[in-house]
């Protein structure tokens, strides 16, 4: 499939107003956006044009039932200036399986891939260069009938925003592991990257903020035992030597991040189990001295410490000076998206002279 994308420049670029040392998470947005439009059952129309506001009717189906779905990727730059993405067809696959969860049309991978591309050769100049910064690229796809009635619609949009951004979380994380709320359960849409979710997880961080923490450590639906993840990142434990993450049980989102670090720490010969695991297990290693270090992965987040996990009456703190496993994690994953070290994997795809028409 050939795809032509058309191009409207913006007329004043705002990128000389902006200061790349402050660059609050998802704040800053870049001059551009991509469109495409799907009806008559094919997605038509791809164009980029200056960033601006939508129209959007008030019967929109997507304002109304939540058909919403997302993707979060990084562009960075390397030594040479080439933009770099990280493994863009893991984020076409993903969103596709999002779209199937979601009773919404995939996207073909030339018609992602080639509007990812053009719009981070256009913001190539938003790209930051300081380690731990990026181009975050939000592709997102939503309803556009305009129905008051519960049915998937026929028409959608796919649209991505970049924005400069620094990092997710500029510090360790503490955590509440959730006794009262709940993600997601199996056959639910945990699995998929729904804008629902999301909103279902604000009021329980609102939760864990007002008593201290950052954010909420998901346990499982049924048994309210199981570790799940943390709604903006996957989790890993190191105990006694080994790494240990949620097994991917329909209900946790399938972390790109997540699965590269299994990858690199395979690699390495450092054992890596996915397997479930409970928050009792996690306070039986913390009490015999085992548990030695807690981090979240994600596209946002890439290595994010943990510096406690609180569950019930108890808090578990960790040792930031003992992280190791953690920091080779995100070494590598900075390294191979800044073109420091060969990308021996194939993960690493450059945005060179990319033609646009
Ligand atoms: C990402 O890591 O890209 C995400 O989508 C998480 C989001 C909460 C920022």
């Amino acid at each position: 499939m050939k795809v032509t994308i058309d191009i409207t420049r913006t007329k004043e670029s705002k990128l000389p107003s902006i200061d790349f040392s402050n660059l609050p998470f998802g704040k800053v947005l870049s001059d551009h956006m991509f469109i495409a439009d799907y009806k008559d059952n094919m997605w038509q129309n791809p164009r980029i044009l200056p960033l601006d506001t939508l129209d959007i009717h008030p019967a929109n189906m997507a304002l109304h039932y939540g058909q919403s779905i997302f993707e979060g990727m990084k562009a960075s730059i390397n030594k040479e200036g080439v933009p770099m993405l990280f493994r863009p067809e893991k984020h076409v696959e993903r969103i596709n399986a999002s779209a199937r969860r979601m009773c919404m049309p995939e996207l073909p991978e030339e018609l992602f891939i080639e509007a990812v591309k053009s719009m981070v050769w256009l913001e190539r100049g938003w790209i930051p260069k300081d380690e731990g910064s990026a181009l975050y690229i939000r592709p997102f796809m939503f309803a556009t009938d305009n129905f008051i009635g519960v049915a998937p619609s026929k028409t959608f949009t796919f649209m991505i925003l970049t924005l400069p951004v620094g990092p997710y979380y500029p510090k360790p994380v503490r955590l509440l592991a959730d006794e009262q709320y709940v993600r997601a359960a199996k056959g639910g849409t945990g699995e998929a990257k729904a804008a629902g979710n999301y909103a279902g997880s604000l009021l329980p961080a609102r939760i864990a903020q007002e008593k201290g923490f950052d954010q909420v450590l998901w346990l499982d639906a049924r048994y309210r035992k199981f570790v799940q993840e943390v709604g903006t990142m996957n989790i890993f434990f190191s105990i006694d030597g080994k790494l240990i993450t949620p097994s991917c049980d329909g209900a946790i989102l399938k972390g790109i991040t997540r699965m590269s670090i299994i990858e690199i720490f395979r690699d390495k010969g450092i054992e890596v189990e996915e397997r479930p695991i409970t928050i009792d297990e996690l306070f039986e290693a913390y009490d015999a001295g085992l548990l030695d270090e807690v981090f979240g992965s994600g596209t946002a987040a890439v290595v994010s410490h943990v510096s406690a996990i609180s569950y019930k009456d108890r808090i578990m703190q960790f040792d930031q000076n003992k992280f190791n496993l953690s920091l080779m994690a995100k070494k590598e994953i900075n390294q191979l998206r800044n073109g420091t070290i060969v990308d021996t994997r194939g993960w690493v795809v450059p945005v060179d002279n990319h033609v646009m028409v």
